[in-house]
């Protein structure tokens, strides 16, 4: 990171929040939605959160496992919120939690929490820097460390399976 000389830029310029509507023709047999649905959701809201980061193109590198903890289904309503929790020198992770909302009974259902890493390029498709992440609040300082724990695992799986690879 020695030679990224950008401004910092605080986490809260990158949150996004999506509000959806479940329709019938984004729903399986069962009248609940398709994990695709909610996966597309969820790379636009953290494509949004790298871009307003970056101020530069974005494009997914990868995203960490998902898993779905609740379905939602057709008349209720999701939240989609991502903010930005750490960057490196040219990638950035970026966090994604999704709700379901009962619009009858206002109860509220924890669906998914995904992570994602998104990459800055240039003009030519080369990676470029991005500013440093300033975490602020609590929340925030804690996102900013687990997300460098994750960063590093990642990091590790991908030397190992490179091993193998060669
Ligand atoms: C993502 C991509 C630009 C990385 O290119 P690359 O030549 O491997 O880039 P580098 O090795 O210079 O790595 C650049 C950064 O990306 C990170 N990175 C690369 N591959 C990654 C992966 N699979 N997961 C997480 N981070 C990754 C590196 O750690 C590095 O981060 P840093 O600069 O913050 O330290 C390239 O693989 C690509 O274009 N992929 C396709 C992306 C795309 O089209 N996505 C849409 C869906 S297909």
């Amino acid at each position: 990171m020695k030679d990224n000389k950008l401004a910092p830029k605080p986490a809260q310029s990158s949150y996004v929040t999506m509000t959806e509507l479940v329709l019938p023709t984004d729903a399986n047999g069962l009248g609940t939605i398709f994990g695709g649905k909610i996966m597309a959701w969820i790379d636009i809201a953290a494509a949004i959160s790298a871009g307003r980061h970056a101020r530069q193109v974005v494009v997914t590198a990868s995203i960490d496992a998902l898993h779905f903890k609740a379905p939602v289904k057709v008349g209720e309503v999701v939240h989609i919120k991502s903010a930005v929790n750490f960057a490196g020198r040219t990638s950035m992770e970026v966090g994604v939690r999704v709700d379901s909302e009962n619009l009858v009974t206002g109860e509220m259902k924890h669906t998914a929490t995904a992570y994602l890493t998104f990459v800055a390029l240039d003009s030519k498709g080369k990676p470029v820097p991005v500013p440093p992440l300033l975490p602020d609040t609590k929340e925030e300082k804690r996102r900013y460390e687990q997300a460098q724990h994750r960063r590093e695992s990642r990091m590790k799986l991908a030397e190992k399976l490179k091993e193998h690879e060669d």
